[in-house]
C-alpha cells in the first residue's frame, strides 16, 4: 500500500501467520531473518549489554525466547556464550508447527537451544529461567495480550527481560521499503516487513502497555535506531 494508515496499529494477517503460506517462502523469509536481525534489530546490542554481561562462567543460565522464529538469534547469543565460556540453555518458544521444524532443523548443531512448539498464552515455564527474550513478538498480538504478557514476566522477576520491537513511523515504513524490496526476493520479507510496522507501536502506545501492565520490576523502555524500542525490565536493574 503506498498510503497507509499509520495513525493507530493495523489489524492486518501477515503471510507468514497464514497456516497455508507457501513453504518454500516461509523457509526462505526465516533465513532471511538473520540479514535483516543483524541490520535492524539491534539485538546483539541488548544481548551484550543486558546478558551476556551479567552471566558469569561460575553461573549457568537459562533463556525463554518467545517467538522464536528461525532461533538466528539464539545461535548467535550461544557462539557468544561458547566464546566467552558461558553455560546458557535457551528454550525457544514458537507456535508455528512449520516454523518449530524448520528452527529445530538450523539448531541441529546446538544441543543449547531446545525449541519448543508452543503458543506464549499458555503457561509459561517463567519460573525456570534467568532471562526472557522476545524480538518481533509483541507487534503479532493484540494489546491486551500484550498487557498480560509484559505483567506475567515481570511478576515472574526473571534477572532481566527485552521486549523489543519496531516503532510505528512513516520513516520507518518507508526506510524498510527502500532498504529491503531491491534485496529480499522470493520471500515474505518486504510484505510481511511492512505489514509489521503497520501493526506495531508508537512509543505512547507502548508507554501505555506498560501503564497498563503495572511492572512490579524497575523497567526502562529505550528507542534505539532504527526506528525501534526495547523494554527492559527484571529483578536485576539495568541502569544503562
Ligand atoms: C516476526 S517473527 C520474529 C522471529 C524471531 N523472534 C526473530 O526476531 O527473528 C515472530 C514469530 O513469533 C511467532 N509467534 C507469533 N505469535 C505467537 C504466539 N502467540 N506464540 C508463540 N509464537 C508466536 C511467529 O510464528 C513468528 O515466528
Amino acid at each position: 500500500m503506498i498510503f497507509p494508515d499509520l495513525s493507530r496499529r493495523a489489524k492486518l494477517v501477515e503471510e507468514m501467520d497464514r497456516p497455508d503460506s507457501p513453504e518454500d517462502r516461509l523457509f526462505r523469509t526465516l533465513a532471511q531473518f538473520g540479514p535483516i536481525n543483524r541490520h535492524f534489530s539491534r539485538y546483539r546490542t541488548l544481548l551484550r549489554r543486558y546478558v551476556l554481561s551479567d552471566m558469569t562462567p561460575a553461573r549457568p543460565g537459562r533463556l525463554l525466547d518467545l517467538g522464536a522464529g528461525g532461533c538466528d538469534i539464539g545461535r548467535w547469543l550461544i557462539r557468544q556464550c561458547r566464546q566467552r565460556g558461558l553455560q546458557l540453555h535457551i528454550t525457544a518458544m514458537e507456535n508455528d508447527p512449520r516454523v518449530a521444524r524448520y528452527a529445530q532443523a538450523a539448531c541441529r548443531d546446538y544441543p543449547e537451544i531446545e525449541v519448543v512448539a508452543q503458543d506464549i498464552r499458555d503457561p509459561l515455564p517463567l519460573e525456570e529461567v534467568d532471562y526472557v527474550f522476545a524480538n518481533h513478538l509483541l507487534h503479532h498480538l493484540p494489546d491486551q495480550t500484550c498487557i498480560a504478557l509484559i505483567r506475567q514476566i515481570d511478576r515472574a522477576a526473571p534477572r532481566r527481560y527485552l521486549l523489543s520491537d519496531m516503532l510505528r513511523s512513516f520513516w520507518a515504513y518507508y526506510g524498510f521499503a527502500l532498504c529491503t524490496a531491491p534485496f529480499f526476493r522470493n520471500s515474505f520479507i518486504v510484505t510481511d516487513g511492512l505489514a509489521s510496522i503497520r501493526r506495531s507501536f508508537t512509543l505512547a502506545e507502548v508507554r501505555a502497555l506498560l501503564q497498563a501492565a503495572q511492572p512490579v520490576t524497575p523497567v526502562t523502555l529505550h528507542q534505539l535506531t532504527p526506528y525501534r524500542f526495547a523494554v527492559i525490565g527484571g529483578r536485576c536493574r539495568a541502569d544503562r
